[in-house]
């Protein structure tokens, strides 16, 4: 857990911890270690000896997967959205170099990811499939055990907010007071509420929860020249790194909660810090910051 003092927290008179999930492990950190826990589990019960999953060409899940199989002794593939020719971007040469093996397909093709059938086609014995991004039902529960690391209990936990898996786990173990507010990476997040009702009903029923959809900055992996700056003078002042995909973007949008004054004084506050510092390099690579 890391205080984190910016002068505005203390004009709002709240108090913000962030909990350092990017310090798991140098490879295999944040949500995506929380999220392939149990699958890895699994895998080594049932004796899978390959894991196969989906990702774009910077992918966070596809970089920690190839760690976690080079690490725990798994043959790792992977189907990835985009041009052969990306495969020697920084991220996609590190999944190489652990061993994954990658094959790339269209956008047409990717979008039959979801497709029972296809994913039938893809079936052999020994090989799980992975969902993209991890998010598939085991993933919950490892998301959960961040609860119980944090020493006290938050009057509000904040993360960013992708395909709703996250928030959707942490959901599902925060104590029922507990508010919680996803700040969505995406443009056009509206469909989130419902996915993360339909990955755990019982999420309807809790009416402490929301997703701000106005924080994303122009839409997934975009970001402002305002919000890259913004970044470098937080990182000064707290020495928190960030990268603008997810934890900074999660973390500007919580400030302008703040700043709009929907975010109540007094609040005790957990900014959960999901990791995926290594998008940072292909962003640098593209010349995007
Ligand atoms: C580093 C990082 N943080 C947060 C998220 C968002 O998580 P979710 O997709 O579960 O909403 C992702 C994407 O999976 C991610 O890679």
């Amino acid at each position: 857990m890391q205080r984190l003092e910016l002068p505005l927290f203390e004009q709002c008179g709240v108090e913000v911890w962030c909990k350092r999930d990017d310090l798991i492990d140098p490879m295999l950190s944040g949500n995506k270690w929380r999220k392939l826990k149990y699958a890895l589990l699994a895998a080594a019960k049932d004796n899978i000896h390959t894991l196969l999953s989906f990702g774009g060409a910077y992918s966070n899940h596809l970089h920690a997967l190839a760690a976690a199989g080079a690490r725990f002794g798994f043959a790792t593939r992977a189907i990835v959205r985009g041009e052969a020719s990306s495969a020697s971007n920084a991220t996609l040469s590190q999944c190489r170099q652990w061993g994954m093996q990658l094959t790339f397909v269209d956008r047409q093709t990717y979008r039959q990811r979801h497709d029972p059938a296809w994913l039938a086609s893809l079936a052999e014995p020994g090989l799980m499939l992975l969902a993209e991004g991890g998010s598939g039902p085991l993933a919950l529960d490892g998301v959960g055990e961040l609860v119980a690391e944090v020493p006290f209990s938050p009057d509000l936990w904040v993360l960013p907010c992708a395909s709703g898996g996250t928030l959707t786990g942490l959901l599902k173990v925060k104590r029922p007071d507990e508010k919680v507010l996803g700040i969505a990476v995406i443009k056009g997040g509206t469909a989130l509420r419902d996915t993360v009702t339909n990955l755990w009903p019982g999420a309807a029923c809790d009416p402490h929860w929301r997703i701000a959809l106005e924080h994303h900055d122009g839409g997934y992996a975009r970001f402002s020249s305002e919000l890259w700056q913004w970044l470098q003078t937080v990182t000064m002042q707290t020495g928190l790194p960030l990268e603008p995909v997810y934890s900074g973007k999660a973390l500007w949008g919580l400030c302008r909660e703040l700043a709009a004054g929907r975010i109540q004084r007094g609040s005790r506050i957990v900014f959960v810090h999901t990791g995926g510092m290594q998008g940072l390099a292909g962003l640098k690579e593209r010349g995007l910051c």
